[in-house]
């Protein structure tokens, strides 16, 4: 099944106007996605979690243009169209324009691209948001879901805010792999973002998961651990048991890091500071502080805490990026 076999399933009405906006939160998952069962349709091995990280994230305004070919702008610059970026969005919105249809895509980030912090999930369920307003197509929010997935797998989760698991599925079409918002919201926690290094990544995710699946012995145990993962993240939420979370959400980051470790070649996305700053966090702990952390497909880190405790992570890491997931307005 091709993506645009999805797309004709799920798009039945469209009323063109001439343009779309939208804003995606990014999102950082706690139970991480690593590995696809269908690299086409982005379909992944497990189900996954992720928390929304509130006003960071991307918006974009779609505009249907006279001029061959479409033109694409990041922050108000223009994006050199034979960028790998520019391919990817160009084949990405191919699957939903007839040949005379152009566009011009203007999206604003306010996060760093291509480093850990989930850019390419924000900006594909951005662009699906906006593309929605255009067409008018009136997708239930589940649908946007099967839609931003074709464009990046963790952009399924970044259609909401607050806590969203992206259920795996079993269909070969994917059409029951979506996110789905979990209802609960806990207002006092806190991420933490803490950049080492802002540029842009040297290898994909979607390399690096291939890479694991093909060559580590260690990736078999994935699954399973992730199975458990979900069920004990789910009852932290539930009973707001912060520890539990932290500690389930950090071992998760490990483990997935460690197939990376002993794939062939070997992937580390850690720097130094990556490991001093993980070390500083293990004794902030051991001297009873309650902070955890989690790590994506870069050197960056997120920590997670309480409110209670902002103020002494804070003197800790100084120049750390607060986030309130839950702060008013943010979430559903
Ligand atoms: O959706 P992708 O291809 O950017 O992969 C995301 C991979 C991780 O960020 C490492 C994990 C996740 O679940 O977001």
């Amino acid at each position: 099944m091709k993506k645009s076999d999805i797309v004709k399933l799920l798009i039945k009405d469209r009323l063109p106007g001439t343009s779309g906006k939208a804003f995606a939160p990014t999102n950082i998952a706690l139970c991480k996605y690593w590995g696809k069962r269908n690299s086409e349709l982005n379909l992944p091995v497990t189900s996954s979690l992720s928390i929304s990280l509130a006003d960071k994230g991307c918006s974009a305004e779609i505009t249907i243009i006279d001029q061959d070919p479409d033109c694409y702008f990041l922050n108000d610059q223009a994006i050199d169209m034979s960028a790998a970026f520019s391919t990817r969005l160009k084949n990405f919105l191919d699957l939903f324009r007839s040949d005379k249809t152009h566009f011009r895509v203007d999206i604003f980030a306010n996060i760093p691209i291509g480093a850990g912090l989930a850019s390419s999930a924000c900006g594909f369920a951005t662009i699906v948001l906006a593309l929605n307003e255009l067409f008018a197509w009136k997708l239930s929010k589940h649908e946007l879901s099967i839609l931003a997935r074709l464009g990046s797998g963790s952009a399924a989760r970044s259609i909401w805010h607050g806590f969203v698991e992206w259920q795996s599925g079993e269909r070969s079409d994917g059409m029951d792999s979506h996110g789905v918002l979990i209802q609960q919201q806990w207002p006092e926690l806190c991420v933490g973002l803490h950049y080492l290094n802002k540029q842009e990544k040297k290898l994909s995710s979607r390399i690096a998961m291939q890479r694991t699946i093909e060559t580590s012995r260690l990736y078999s145990a994935w699954p399973n651990q992730v199975q458990q993962d979900l069920l004990y993240i789910k009852e932290a939420i539930k009973t707001r048991d912060f520890d539990m979370l932290g500690k389930t959400a950090e071992n998760n980051a490990m483990a997935m890091h460690a197939t990376m470790a002993s794939a062939w070649p070997p992937i580390v996305y850690s720097l130094e500071e990556t490991l001093s700053a993980m070390q500083k966090i293990w004794k902030l702990r051991e001297e009873g502080l309650s902070v955890y952390f989690t790590q994506d497909a870069g050197p960056n880190l997120k920590l997670l805490f309480l409110k209670k405790d902002l103020a002494e992570v804070q003197v800790h890491f100084p120049s750390l990026e607060i986030i309130h997931p839950f702060a008013e307005g943010h979430y559903a």
